[in-house]
C-alpha cells in the first residue's frame, strides 16, 4: 500500500505516493522525473545512482524513499545548469572526463562529497573516493584530471561550488 512521502530535494519539498519498499532512485526518476540520477546495475556496485543525502554521497539504490524523508537530498539537477556549470561539471567538460556520460552524474556527486571534505586531494585519494563508481568508457584518467581541475577551481573560488538549487 502506498503512503505519502515528502522529500526535500534540491531545496524544494516534493510529496509523492510511494510504496514503503520503493527505492529512492526509483522515486527520483519515475515519480519526480529527476532522470539525471541513473540506474546502472542491480547489485549496488556501479555508483551511477549516487546522490547527496545531508551532504554525503550515497547510492540511492540502497536507500528506501521513506528512509530519506526529512533529510536534505541533492541530485545532479541541483548542482548546476547549462548556463552555470558547477566547477565539477566544468572540469569534466574541459578534461573530457566522459564519453557516453552514463556514469557522470554519479561520479560528480561523489566528487562533490570528496571535495567538500578534502579540497586538495591527491590522485590516490581521488581514485579511492571514486572506487565505488564504475565507468565503462574513459579509463578513469580523464575523470581524475577533471576532479583535480575542479578542486583547483574551488580552492581559488570556494563560492563557485555553492550548490545551485540546494541553497547550501
Ligand atoms: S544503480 Fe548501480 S549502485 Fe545504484
Ligand atoms: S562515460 Fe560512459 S560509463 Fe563513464
Amino acid at each position: 500500500m502506498k503512503r505519502s512521502v515528502t522529500l526535500d530535494i534540491n531545496g524544494s519539498a516534493h510529496t509523492v505516493q510511494a510504496e514503503p519498499r520503493a527505492l529512492l532512485v526509483h522515486v527520483l526518476r519515475d515519480d519526480l522525473n529527476l532522470t539525471g540520477t541513473h540506474v546502472g546495475c542491480d547489485t549496488s556496485q556501479c555508483g551511477a545512482c549516487t546522490v547527496l543525502i545531508e551532504g554525503q554521497a550515497v547510492k540511492s539504490c540502497t536507500v528506501l524513499a521513506v528512509q530519506a524523508e526529512g533529510q536534505q537530498i541533492t541530485t545532479i539537477e541541483g548542482i548546476g545548469s547549462a548556463d552555470a556549470l558547477h566547477p565539477l561539471q566544468q572540469g569534466f567538460w574541459e578534461k573530457h572526463g566522459l564519453q557516453c556520460g552514463f556514469c557522470t552524474p554519479g561520479m560528480i556527486m561523489t566528487a562533490v562529497d570528496l571535495l567538500a571534505a578534502n579540497p586538495d586531494p591527491s590522485e590516490a585519494e581521488i581514485r579511492h573516493a571514486i572506487e565505488g563508481n564504475y565507468c565503462r568508457c574513459t579509463g578513469y584518467q580523464n575523470i581524475v584530471a577533471a576532479i583535480q581541475t575542479a578542486a583547483a577551481t574551488l580552492r581559488a573560488n570556494p563560492g563557485a561550488g555553492r550548490l545551485a538549487r540546494a541553497g547550501v
